[in-house]
Order: structure tokens, then C-alpha cells, then sequence
């Protein structure tokens, strides 16, 4: 049986470096389609999604994103390394009072996904100056900004560490980000919490 989609979870980690090549507005449009149709709390659709390509319109957002807080500032992207678009998610406060964050979870995840299945990495930013980001990108007061999706093309892979018992990812010495993931046997339990094998 094919495992498309488990194997490109698998393959997933955050990309932070970037190539310079553009990214068709296509290949974002499917990603944020593939938001669209995330899963949300009593389907109330609240979430909206603001692109940006363009290039004097990044250098300002960039400054307003912060990187890779366990290593900062050695994994924030240099300059000719930075991502190629944003994709910032919106709340729409017409749409709902009382924003269930696990809507935008499961649309980021759809949408960095689906970037990747096209070749593209994606860093997910909530680390954010929102409040310049809205004066800056006109958000009106009806929106507030959650998070964004910062993607390109990769130039960077890296390498997931299992059954690691430190979560901080760090580098080694060729400059490669290493990422350390908690063992399935240490979180998954069945039938009590006492039980440590299935
Ligand atoms: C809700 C959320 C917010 C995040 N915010 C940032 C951020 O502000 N800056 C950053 O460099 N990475 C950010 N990340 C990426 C995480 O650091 C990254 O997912 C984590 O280190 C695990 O690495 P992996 O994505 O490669 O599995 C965020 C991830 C999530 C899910």
C-alpha cells in the first residue's frame, strides 16, 4: 500500500533557509485551498489568508518575525536566504467571537503539507510584532493576525533525531539543524496510563 501522505509527514521539518527561486502563486493558491478545507469548530470558517510575494513588502515583514528561538540569532535567515512569500493567517472577528486556535492548527498543517508535496518548505512564525505588522500591512481592526506561514524552496534538510531525550534542536558543525522528536513508546499508552505496552 502507498503511504503518500505519512511519508511526507515523516519528511517534514521546518525550513528556515531559503532558495531565491520564485514560487508560482499556483502552488500557493493550493496550499491555501488546502486550508480552506481543514477541518474547524462547528464549520464557522473564520480563518482568512493573507499572501505576500512581494519583494520590498518581505524585506519589512522579515524584520517584524523572529527564528529558531533555541538558537537565536544563528538560524535566522540571512539575507539572500529569506522565504520568498508569506502566507499570514487571519482571524475574522465577523465570523466568530471566541477563536478555536485548533481551526488555524489544522489548516497550517494542511497548508505546509500540501507545500510540500509541491517541493516547496515552510516555516510556521507565531513569534510576531503584530501589532506593527498590522499598521504596516493595512490589516483592518476586524482581523487579527494568528500566525504566518513563511515558505520557498529549501536550502536547507534537516535531519530528524529520534528518540531524543533534549528538545532543543541545535546544529552541528557543518551548519545542518538537527531536530529532536520524543519516542512513540514514551507518548502513547494504551487502554490507562499505566500501561506501557500494548
Ligand atoms: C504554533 C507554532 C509556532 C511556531 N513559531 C515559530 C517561530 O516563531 N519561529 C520559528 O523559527 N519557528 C517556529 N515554529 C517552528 C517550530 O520551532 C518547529 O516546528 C519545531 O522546532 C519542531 O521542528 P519541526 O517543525 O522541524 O518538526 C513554530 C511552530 C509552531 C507549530
Amino acid at each position: 500500500m502507498q503511504q503518500k501522505l505519512y511519508n511526507l509527514i515523516i519528511k517534514r521539518r521546518s525550513i528556515r533557509l531559503f532558495k531565491q527561486r520564485k514560487v508560482p502563486s499556483a502552488v500557493i493558491k493550493k496550499g491555501v485551498n488546502a486550508a480552506r478545507l481543514a477541518p474547524c469548530a462547528a464549520n464557522l470558517q473564520f480563518l482568512e489568508y493573507l499572501v505576500v510575494k512581494d519583494k520590498l513588502l518581505r524585506e519589512k515583514i522579515f524584520t517584524y518575525t523572529r527564528w529558531a528561538g533555541y538558537l537565536y540569532p544563528r538560524r535566522t535567515p540571512p539575507a539572500g536566504m529569506r522565504p520568498t512569500f508569506y502566507v499570514f493567517i487571519l482571524m475574522n472577528k465577523e465570523k466568530s467571537q471566541n477563536f478555536d486556535l485548533r481551526d488555524v492548527g489544522a489548516a497550517a498543517e494542511n497548508m505546509i503539507l500540501t507545500f510540500l508535496e509541491q517541493g516547496v518548505g515552510a516555516c510556521w512564525i507565531a513569534s510576531l510584532d503584530r501589532k506593527s505588522l498590522g499598521n504596516f500591512l493595512n490589516i483592518p481592526k476586524n482581523y487579527e493576525i494568528d500566525s504566518v506561514i513563511a515558505g520557498g524552496f529549501a536550502a536547507e534538510e534537516p535531519k530528524l533525531e529520534q528518540d531524543a531525550k533534549n528538545i532543543k534542536y541545535w546544529l552541528d558543525k557543518k551548519n545542518r539543524l538537527h531536530v529532536p522528536k520524543r519516542s512513540l513508546k514514551d507518548i502513547i499508552y494504551f487502554d490507562s496510563l499505566t500501561t506501557l505496552q500494548a
